[in-house]
């Protein structure tokens, strides 16, 4: 048996591996608290490894928390946007994978296509980690449960409100949903409901999942409100979409409507004024800065957990 880990999707790694996961990230980040951001974590346990990145879509926050998670572990990494690869002319994803394998010791891939994301895992020999495709955000709600966790929240009976497109972010809260025991009301318009295999695979594992075109109805007493932007990378930016949205944008009129004390995430990068106000967005129930900080501490787990490495095993 390979002695390492892919990380495609929350459902393949499963709910055990989830909560260890965010044990390690949680552990690791009072850990290191106060500390200069570029110094190595005590044990730095991934000393002498690399971890190689591919771009074939725009990041911020994925390349750089993967880039300093990766130095705070005592490791490198080598960054590269797909265009100026040969993947870009035409080298196949299995024949990168098997090159990149030789060289370095894991690789993290986004991609607009999880078909490529797939190929990539079958023929690497190292670990592959999924930094987004249309279909799924995986690292990114690893993200968000440990920020959700931090604001003192336990998992388990949660109600979780989605507003707005049915995307690839959505996509993993729901198979987050079911791994981790919360429900997830989903308010989105008619046309736009995430994926019906998302949701069946959800609901065998036993999943509460509601789509509501009400978006009041689906914010009411949530004790997490999250969205994202209307229009993901790749997807045509269509006025009638736009228009179809904008009823489900997250101002204080509908955060008003969650729990008291519910808290707001956004993956960022956020459209101001369009899927969030800016009086949402700053406001108190907003946790996006520690959700994008978050990407940093999750990611270390998350490699960790890839190589064999978390604590405990
Ligand atoms: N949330 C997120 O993945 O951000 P980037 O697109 O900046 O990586
Ligand atoms: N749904 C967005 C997420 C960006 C981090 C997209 O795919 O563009």
């Amino acid at each position: 048996m390979a002695d390492y880990r892919h990380f495609i999707d929350l459902a393949d790694a499963g709910g055990d591996a989830i909560a260890a996961m965010l044990e390690e990230a949680l552990t690791r980040k009072e850990a290191r608290a106060g500390w200069a951001k570029g110094k190595a974590d005590a044990d730095a346990p991934l000393a002498g490894r690399t971890l190689a990145m591919i771009f074939e879509k725009n990041s911020t926050r994925t390349r750089v928390s993967f880039d300093m998670a990766m130095r705070q572990l005592g490791g490198s990494t080598i960054v590269m946007d797909s265009g100026s690869m040969q993947l870009g002319r035409g080298e196949t994803i299995a024949d990168t994978a098997r090159v990149l394998s030789r060289y370095v010791d894991a690789i993290m891939i986004r991609t607009d296509d999880h078909a490529k994301i797939l190929e990539m895992a079958k023929h690497a020999t190292v670990p592959v980690i999924n930094g987004l495709t249309d279909h799924s955000h995986p690292c990114q709600i690893m993200a968000d449960l440990m920020t959700v966790i931090e604001r003192g929240k336990s998992l388990p009976g949660l109600a979780w409100a989605w507003l707005g497109d049915g995307n690839n972010v959505l996509h993993s809260i729901i198979e987050a949903a079911s791994l981790m025991h919360f429900s997830v009301r989903v308010g989105c318009p008619a046309g736009y409901d995430p994926s019906i295999e998302v949701l069946e695979a959800a609901a065998k594992r036993g999943a509460t999942v509601q789509i509501m075109r009400d978006p009041a109805r689906a914010v009411m007493d949530a004790d997490v409100v999250v969205t994202d932007t209307w229009v993901s990378m790749g997807q045509p930016h269509a006025e009638e979409k736009l228009a179809a949205m904008a009823p489900y944008q997250v101002n204080a009129a509908l955060m008003g409507k969650a729990a008291p004390e519910a808290v707001f995430l956004h993956c960022l990068p956020a459209h101001r004024g369009e899927e969030a106000t800016d009086e949402v967005l700053d406001g108190p129930q907003s946790a996006i800065w520690d959700e994008a900080e978050n990407r940093l501490h999750a990611q270390k787990a998350i490699l960790l957990w890839c190589l064999g490495g978390l604590s405990g095993e």
